[in-house]
């Protein structure tokens, strides 16, 4: 069985980061989010992964994930000339599965639990597709699915106004490779009204063929940090599961640290407080502050008379001065959010396109 992990897309809800930034590669508890699936991925057993990517990303994309090797996975990058939703990216990868069996794993979304007992499932059973749904209180923003009692997928609906049921697809999407008949001849999936091949579309297909296509519920928790506060919960979730509370520089007597924090090396914690869960990676000073539970700060920033919680503070960003709670925040890299100090009551910004403050 082969994996599709996709790094394109327009990043539309996470603007303004993303206009200097591929969403994928934007840190959850200091680890760039597609990190996430690739693990799952390859802890499901899969060795062959296709990382599509969009125009001009290539490099970037390279620089992070290289050939694989760091995951004992072998990657092949296939173009996928224009965002044109994911039954386009599964178009794009027919030379890659070859006749495989395969599966979609959204490069944005977190199976906390794993892939391996779904991966082990289409395996066992191969039927011609089979996706997962969970409950979600807002799926009529998501893929929703129609399904019989015993779990075959009857229909299969994208952002319904008025959902069926109490159900949404994750994203994670396998197949059989007879779906790729969809993109050929007559019948073939079009484009919907958002312009995109949307992943209904080949699962539609298949159902109307009369191929079986089965549902089954994920049973750990999924996160889909696709939009600011959904990033800030997951850093939160994954923050609390998987931060090892290792502390790799010196720390100085006049700090208190409190629950589980982790250090990374070459970091200069000064007359601090610092209460977990935190993450905090190298390079990192923090002199005459607060940093509170769920933050996670990522390489080289300064945080400096000033109190930062349950955050997401990118690399080399500077917090200086600020004498209001920073709380909830999702911080740019290179960033520098510089208080007066006490002495100035007017407030000065240099703000890119769509930033969103709140004062
Ligand atoms: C996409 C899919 C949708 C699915 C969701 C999961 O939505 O089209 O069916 O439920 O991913 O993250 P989009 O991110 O394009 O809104």
């Amino acid at each position: 069985m082969k994996a599709i992990v996709p790094t394109g897309g327009r990043g539309v809800r996470m603007q303004p980061l993303t206009f200097s930034t591929n969403k994928h590669f934007i840190p959850v508890a200091n680890k760039p989010l597609i990190f996430y699936p690739i693990e799952s991925v390859a802890e499901a057993g899969i060795k062959d992964v296709a990382i599509t990517y969009n125009p001009g990303w290539l490099d970037l994309v390279k620089g992070f994930l290289g050939d694989g090797s760091k995951w004992g996975l072998k990657f092949t990058y296939v173009l996928q000339p224009e965002p044109l939703g994911l039954a386009n990216i599964v178009e794009v990868c027919e030379d890659f599965v070859d006749g495989d069996r395969f599966f979609l794993h959204l490069g944005d979304n977190i199976f906390t639990e794993g892939i391996k007992e779904l991966v082990d499932y289409f395996e066992r059973r191969k039927p011609y597709g089979l996706i997962t749904k969970i409950r979600h209180p807002e799926n009529w923003r998501m893929g929703v699915p129609v399904f019989d009692k015993q779990g075959r997928l009857k229909d299969y609906l994208e952002k319904p106004k008025n959902p069926p049921n109490e159900f949404a697809v994750p994203g994670i999407y396998f197949f059989d490779s007879v779906v790729f008949g969809c993109f050929r001849g007559r019948g073939k999936i079009l484009p919907s009204e958002r312009g995109e091949y949307e992943i209904v579309g080949p699962f539609k297909w298949l159902i109307k063929r009369g191929f079986r296509v089965e549902v089954i519920e994920y049973k750990g928790r999924w996160l889909d940090p696709g939009k600011f506060d959904d990033w800030i919960l997951a850093n939160q979730y994954i923050l609390d599961i998987s931060n090892s509370g290792q502390i790799k520089s010196k720390i100085g007597p006049k700090n208190v640290i409190q629950g589980r924090v982790g250090i990374g090396k070459n970091c200069k914690i000064q007359n601090s407080t610092i209460r977990g869960p935190v993450l905090i990676g190298e390079n990192v000073t923090i002199r005459d502050s607060f940093i509170g539970p769920y933050t996670s700060i990522s390489n080289n920033s300064l945080i400096e008379k000033s109190r930062v919680e349950n955050s997401v503070i990118m690399e080399g960003v500077k917090i200086v001065n600020v004498e209001r709670p920073i709380d909830s925040s999702l911080v740019g890299s290179q960033t520098e959010i510089i208080g007066a100090d006490g002495h100035s009551d007017w407030v000065e910004f240099f703000v890119g396109e769509k930033s969103r403050l709140k004062i």
